[in-house]
């Protein structure tokens, strides 16, 4: 594996290593040290085009619990758009020789792009609405945790699918494993062909007390234009789609990448309920995005160029260097 762009490229045993990965990282951070020498001396750079709180902070912590050093670089807003600026970037940061860049940012793509421009790993933190590989990854290893195997667990996404990149991620990652998944919302929130991935499609919560899982998902506003009227109304919406304390049964398991819309999608209640992850999800974060950098960069060398052509010291003719 050389770059991390999405749950679509990796196979069944691919994505098992890298929860197994995950797992026995988590039993190393139990002891009272939780630095790993792996990464002593590389570099890696996070570049977040969007919000992040979650993502931002546990791919930080991941990368220092290995012991590399970090940079991460926010753009907000339009300082940095698309293209050329892009490009720039990345080559500007790449002649630090970076092990890993790390990208957030709203277009669809954008990671692959970045790899052309870079001899650095490519981890996808989240591309538009496409993909966002290592929440699905996270997700799957808290799953995995609670109920053992995945295969014939019967797991609902609820919400705005259509602008969901968590929910495309998740869908590929829990079939993968063996999950049966359903995605529901009002149709104006289900893309057309969304089966096409492998999931079921429900317009109601009906038949929803059936599933293992509910994974609920945020109304995602900033990809919606002005004037685009997805619902009729919050209220309207949370009428018929909100999982609240009559909705989720006892036994069911309730998860949310965050940030949660505390009385939109979730009633406050559920939130901190027993059967709520949605904690744990975030604690999981750290270990499966160390998996993702140990799975990617130890054991392989500097790439070529950046940081050696950068801080190579040529030698003088007396011998002496500069
Ligand atoms: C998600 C994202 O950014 O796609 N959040 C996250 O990474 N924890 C989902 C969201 O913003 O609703």
């Amino acid at each position: 594996m050389r770059h991390l762009l999405g749950i679509g490229d990796l196979s069944r045993d691919q994505i098992e290593r890298l929860l197994d990965r995950a797992d026995s990282l988590a039993q190393l951070l139990e002891r009272e040290n939780k630095k790993l020498p792996t990464l002593s001396g590389r570099t890696i750079v996070s570049l977040f085009f969007e919000n992040s709180t979650r993502t931002s902070s546990s791919f930080d912590l991941a990368a220092k619990r290995l012991s590399a050093d970090t940079v991460s670089i926010r753009a907000q807003g339009s300082s940095v758009t698309k293209g050329e600026s892009l490009r720039d970037t990345v080559q500007t940061l790449s002649a630090y020789g970076p092990a890993a860049i790390v990208v957030r940012s709203p277009f669809v793509g954008a990671p692959g792009m970045v790899t052309r421009w870079t001899d650095a790993a490519v981890i996808n933190a989240g591309d538009g609405k496409h993909e966002h590989p290592t929440q699905a990854l996270l997700d799957a290893y808290t799953l995995r945790n609670r109920l053992g195997s995945l295969d014939g667990k019967n797991v609902w996404i609820i919400g705005d699918v259509l602008h969901s990149r968590v929910a495309r991620s998740n869908i590929l990652a829990l079939t993968k494993l063996g999950a049966r998944v359903t995605v529901c919302g009002p149709p104006t929130l289900i893309p057309r062909e969304i089966e096409a991935l492998g999931c079921s499609v429900s317009y109601t919560l009906e038949g929803s007390n059936e599933a293992d899982v509910l994974y609920v998902l945020r109304m995602q506003n900033e990809r919606m234009a002005a004037g685009d009227n997805f619902i009729p109304s919050v209220g309207e919406y949370a009428k018929r789609f909100q999982i609240n304390g009559e909705r989720l049964g006892a036994r069911q398991l309730l998860m949310h990448p965050g940030p949660v819309n505390r009385g939109v999608e979730l009633s406050p209640d559920v939130v901190d309920a027993p059967q709520s992850l949605i904690t744990e999800q975030v604690a999981a974060g750290v270990v499966v995005r160390m998996a993702v950098f140990y799975e990617l960069l130890a054991g392989r060398g500097e790439p070529e160029g950046g940081q050696k052509r950068a801080t190579a010291v040529a030698p003088m003719p007396d011998g002496a260097t500069r």
